[in-house]
C-alpha cells in the first residue's frame, strides 16, 4: 500500500538516490520514490499492497548523516535525503541475511513448485551465497493442507507476507504467526472455515512454503505459457494471467504485488465450451429465428463489443433488448445521475479503502462482490474505519469488522434510506423542494415499519462527526426493489450535498457495460432469442443451446468494471464455432471481427475509441493500473425532484433471499469443477422452526416462474428468518432470477 495514499495535500520532495536526482512526494518511503525512479533496491518481506512488514532487512540502505543502514521500505524520505543503496558493506549485510534465510532451508528446488519464480532462490544467486554453511536442529514439521494451499513450514522464511494479505487485504484473518523464535511458523487458526481467499495468501508466498494444492507438483512454472487477461465473473475487471501448457489451463495467477482475485476468479477459471465445432445447420436456423424473434432476452455474460453488437441489431431490426439485472441498474444509475449531474457516481475503491467511516447496505457484500469486502476491509485495518452494515440478514463472515450493524425489515429500503438522508443531511444545505421531502418524512412511521431505531441512526450520525472520508456502498438489493429509482436519487443526495463517495455496486458479468452500451426494454415481446437464457432459440456458451457460443474465456473482447475501467479479454482455448458476430454480420451488419466494434464503443457514453489491439495491460513498477483505459464520466441532465417514501410493504410468512456463496456469481462459476457445486437452501435454526423444516429436508418453491427443488441445511451461523437461496446452479434460468432479492415463497416439502 503506497503510504501516499492517506496523505490529504502531497507535497513535492527531492531526494538524491546513488547519484540520481528523484522526486518523491512527502510521506512516501524511500522505496517507493526509488522505484518510481526506476532505482532497484533488494527486497524479500516488502509487499506494496499492505503496509510495510519491515521483517527481513534486505532493503537496507545509508542515508547520509544518519548513523547505520536503514529500513527503505518502511523509512519515510525527507525533502533533500542523500541515499545510497548499494555498497559493499550493505551487499555484505545483504549477503548475510540470505545466508541466515538458508540455515537448514532444504533447498529441494528440483522439486519445489516455486522453483524458477522463487525470490530466495533468485537472491541467493544474486547474493553469491554458494553453501549453507551453518546448519541448527531441524525439528519435525510436517507439510499442512489448508484445502485450495498446502503449507510447508520447512521452507517458510517467514516474511509474514500471507498473514498480511489474510488480515489487511482479504480480512479472513485465518494466518497468524506462531512466534517461538528459528521454529516459528504461520498457523491457520481457522482451518474449519476452509477459505479459498488463502489462495490470495499463497499467491504473495515469495517462496514455496504456501502453495496452491491443485497445482503442486504439475508443471514447472517456465514450462508455462502465461496469458494476461480480465476475470470475467463478479464485474471487478481484475487482471488474471492464465497459465498455460498443452492448450490447457494449469493455474491462474495475477499481479499479486499489487492487486488481488477473489475465489471465482482464481479458480473459477475451467467454463470454456469446449470441442465446439461450426454446427451449419444449428446456423442457419440461428439466422431463420432472428428472422422471426421480436426480442433478444440476455445474461449478463456478454462482452462490451457483443453487447454493442445487439444494440446495432436492434437499430437494425427493432428487436427488443432485454438483460433484467443489467435493465435494473441502468435504470437506478440514471435516476442516481438526474441528482448528480453524473452519468457514473464518484465511488473509487481506493477512496473506499482510506475511509474513516463506511455505511454498507443493500447487499450482502461479503457474498455478492468479495473485492469490494477486501476494501472494506483495508478500510477497517489501515484507518479503523467505523462500518456500519445496514441489511435484513447479519453477517458473522464480516463481524470482524462491522462496527455497527442496523437491521432492518425486507421491503423497507426506501424508508431506510430516507431516514439516513434524514440523519445524514441535517446540517446541510439543500434545496428546497428536497428539505421539504425530508421534513415530511414521517420518522416515527417509517422507524417502526423498517425496524430502524432512531438511535441507531443518531448512533450512526455520531460515529461519522469528525471524521472525514466517508465511504457509501450500495448493491443489488435496491436495483430491482419496486421504488429503485426514487431509493436511487435519495442516495444520490448523499454523493452531492454530503460529499460520499459512493460505490453502486453492479451486477456481476458485464453488467455494467451492458447497461451503458445497450438501449434495454423491461418486457420481451414475441418470439425470443436467448443469449445465455433459455429463449425460443437459445444461443449458449454453456453449451446446452440451440447454437454453440464462446464462453468469455474463448473471446477477445472488452468489459466495463466496477471501477469504470475498459480492460481487454483474451483467447485463452480454442473455440471453433460461431460467435455473435457471423450471426450479425449475416443480419446484416459488417465487422470481420468483434473486437472490431472496441473502438466504437459509444462515446457519448464515455468509452473513448481507442482500438482493441491498443489497449495497454500492465501495472507499473510502482502498481500503477495501466489496463485498458478509464471511462470519461459523462455530464447529464439533472431533475433533483424527490418522491414522497410510498407505504411500506412488507414481507410476512417464509421469505428468502437470492444470494450466491462467496465463489459464485452465474451459471459460468457453477460450471467450474475447481468450486463448490453444493448448492442448499441455507437458514438459521429459528427459520427451520418458523418453516416447519428439518435439516436434509428437500423442498421446492418457485421464484420468477423458475422451479427450485432443494435440499435445506440449518446453518448455525445464520440469525433470523430469512433463508439464503442460491441461484447459480440454474443454468440457462439463472439470468431470469433478477426480480427484487427477498421473496416470500410457498415451500411445499418434496422429501426428508
Ligand atoms: S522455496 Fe525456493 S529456494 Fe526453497 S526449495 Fe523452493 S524453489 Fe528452492
Ligand atoms: S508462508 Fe510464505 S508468505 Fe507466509 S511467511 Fe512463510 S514464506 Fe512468507
Ligand atoms: S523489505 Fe524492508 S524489511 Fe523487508
Amino acid at each position: 500500500m503506497s503510504s501516499t495514499n492517506r496523505n490529504q495535500e502531497p507535497k513535492t520532495i527531492n531526494v538524491t538516490i546513488d547519484g540520481k536526482g528523484c522526486s518523491g512526494v512527502f510521506g512516501q518511503t524511500i522505496l517507493e520514490i526509488a522505484r518510481e525512479n526506476d532505482i532497484y533496491i533488494p527486497t524479500m518481506c516488502y509487499l506494496t499492497k499492505t503496509l510495510p512488514i519491515a521483517s527481513c532487512r534486505m532493503c537496507i540502505v545509508d542515508v547520509e548523516g544518519v548513523d547505520g543502514a536503514i529500513l527503505s521500505c518502511q523509512e519515510k524520505a525527507t525533502d533533500g535525503a542523500v541515499v545510497t543503496t548499494n555498497n559493499d558493506e550493505l551487499f555484505k549485510e545483504r549477503q548475510n541475511i540470505m545466508k541466515l534465510y538458508n540455515v537448514n532451508h532444504p533447498l529441494e528446488c528440483g522439486v519445489c513448485d516455486k522453483s524458477g519464480e522463487c525470490d530466495l532462490q533468485n537472491k541467493t544467486m544474486e547474493f553469491g551465497v554458494s553453501g549453507q554453511n551453518f546448519t541448527t536442529k531441524e525439528p519435525a514439521r510436517p507439510v499442512q493442507n489448508w484445502g485450495v494451499v498446502s503449507y510447508d513450514p520447512a521452507l517458510c522464511i517467514m516474511c509474514e507476507k500471507c498473514v498480511r494479505v489474510s488480515t489487511e487485504i482479504t480480512g479472513d484473518e485465518a494466518l497468524k504467526v506462531k512466534f517461538g523464535g528459528y521454529n516459528s511458523t504461520i498457523e491457520n487458526v481457522k482451518q474449519d472455515a476452509n477459505y479459498k481467499t488463502l489462495g490470495e495468501a499463497a499467491a504473495v508466498c515469495p517462496v514455496g512454503a504456501l502453495v496452491d494444492s491443485r497445482f503442486k507438483y504439475t508443471a514447472n512454472a517456465w514450462e508455462l505459457t502465461q496469458i494476461p487477461s480480465t476475470c470475467p465473473h463478479c464485474g471487478g475487471g481484475h487482471d488474471v494471467i492464465y497459465e498455460m501448457k498443452h492448450g490447457k489451463v494449469y493455474r491462474v495467477t495475477n499481479n499479486a504485488e499489487f492487486s488481488t482475485l477473489c475465489s471465482a476468479s482464481r479458480y473459477g477459471f475451467d467454463f470454456a465450451n469446449e470441442a465446439v465445432k461450426k454446427d451449419e445447420t444449428a446456423f442457419k436456423s440461428a439466422l431463420k429465428a432472428f428472422e422471426t424473434a421480436k426480442t433478444i432476452l440476455f445474461s449478463n455474460e456478454v462482452s462490451n463489443e457483443e453487447a454493442f453488437i445487439l444494440q446495432q441489431l436492434k437499430e437494425l431490426k427493432g428487436y427488443k433488448l432485454v438483460s433484467k439485472e443489467a435493465r435494473a441498474y441502468q435504470k437506478f444509475m440514471k435516476a442516481y445521475g438526474l441528482v448528480t449531474g453524473q452519468m457514473l457516481s464518484n465511488g473509487s475503491l481506493d477512496k473506499l479503502s482510506q475511509s474513516r467511516a463506511v455505511i454498507v447496505m443493500g447487499t450482502r457484500i461479503n457474498d455478492d462482490a468479495p473485492i469490494v469486502k477486501y476494501y472494506l476491509n483495508m478500510a477497517s485495518k489501515w484507518q479503523r474505519a467505523r462500518v456500519a452494515y445496514m441489511h435484513p440478514i447479519e453477517d458473522s463472515e464480516i463481524q470482524n469488522i462491522v462496527t455497527q450493524f442496523i437491521k432492518y425489515e425486507a421491503g423497507s429500503e426506501e424508508g431506510v434510506v430516507a431516514l439516513l438522508a434524514n440523519t445524514l443531511l441535517k446540517d446541510i444545505e439543500l434545496p428546497e423542494n428536497v428539505r421539504a421531502v425530508l421534513e415530511d418524512l414521517d420518522i416515527g412511521n417509517l422507524s417502526a415499519e423498517s425496524n430502524v431505531g432512531e438511535e441507531e441512526l443518531e448512533a450512526l450520525a455520531k460515529s461519522l462527526i469528525k471524521k472525514v472520508g466517508f465511504s457509501l456502498v450500495v448493491g443489488s438489493d435496491l436495483y430491482a426493489h419496486p421504488r429503485a429509482e426514487n431509493i436511487a436519487k435519495i442516495i444520490a443526495l448523499l454523493e452531492k450535498y454530503a460529499g460520499f463517495n459512493v460505490i453502486c455496486i453492479p451486477p456481476a458479468g458485464n453488467g455494467k457495460g451492458i447497461s451503458l452500451i445497450c438501449d434495454l426494454d423491461d418486457e420481451t415481446e414475441g418470439a425470443t432469442i436467448g443469449y445465455n437464457v433459455k429463449g425460443d432459440f437459445t444461443l449458449s456458451a454453456l453449451g446446452d443451446g440451440d447454437l454453440d457460443m464462446p464462453a468469455f474465456s474463448q473471446q477477445e473482447g472488452t468489459l466495463t468494471s466496477l471501477s469504470n475501467r475498459i480492460t481487454p479479454m483474451n483467447v485463452i482455448l480454442e473455440y471453433g464455432g460461431y460467435v455473435l458476430n457471423d450471426i450479425a454480420n449475416a443480419l446484416g451488419l459488417s465487422a470481420r471481427y468483434t473486437i472490431d466494434y472496441t473502438k466504437e464503443l459509444p462515446l457519448a457514453k464515455g468509452y473513448k475509441g481507442v482500438e482493441f489491439d491498443s489497449l495497454e495491460d500492465y501495472f507499473s513498477a510502482t502498481g500503477e493500473e495501466h489496463r485498458g483505459y478509464v471511462l470519461d464520466n459523462v455530464t447529464v441532465d439533472t431533475d433533483v425532484s424527490i418522491e414522497e417514501v410510498a407505504e411500506i410493504n412488507g414481507f410476512d410468512g417464509t421469505v428468502i433471499y437470492n444470494c450466491n456463496p462467496q465463489e459464485h456469481f452465474s451459471a459460468f462459476t457453477a460450471k467450474s469443477n475447481n468450486l463448490t457445486k453444493e448448492a442448499y437452501l441455507l437458514g438459521s435454526e429459528q427459520f427451520a422452526t418458523a418453516a416447519k423444516l428439518g435439516d436434509g429436508d428437500t423442498i421446492s418453491y418457485t421464484i420468477d416462474s423458475v422451479k427450485f427443488e432443494r435440499v435445506f441445511k440449518i446453518d448455525t451461523s445464520l440469525k433470523g428468518t430469512i433463508a439464503l437461496n442460491p441461484t447459480f446452479d440454474m443454468g440457462l434460468s439463472s439470468a431470469l432470477l433478477s426480480s427484487y432479492r427477498f421473496n416470500k415463497v410457498d415451500l411445499e416439502r418434496v422429501g426428508s
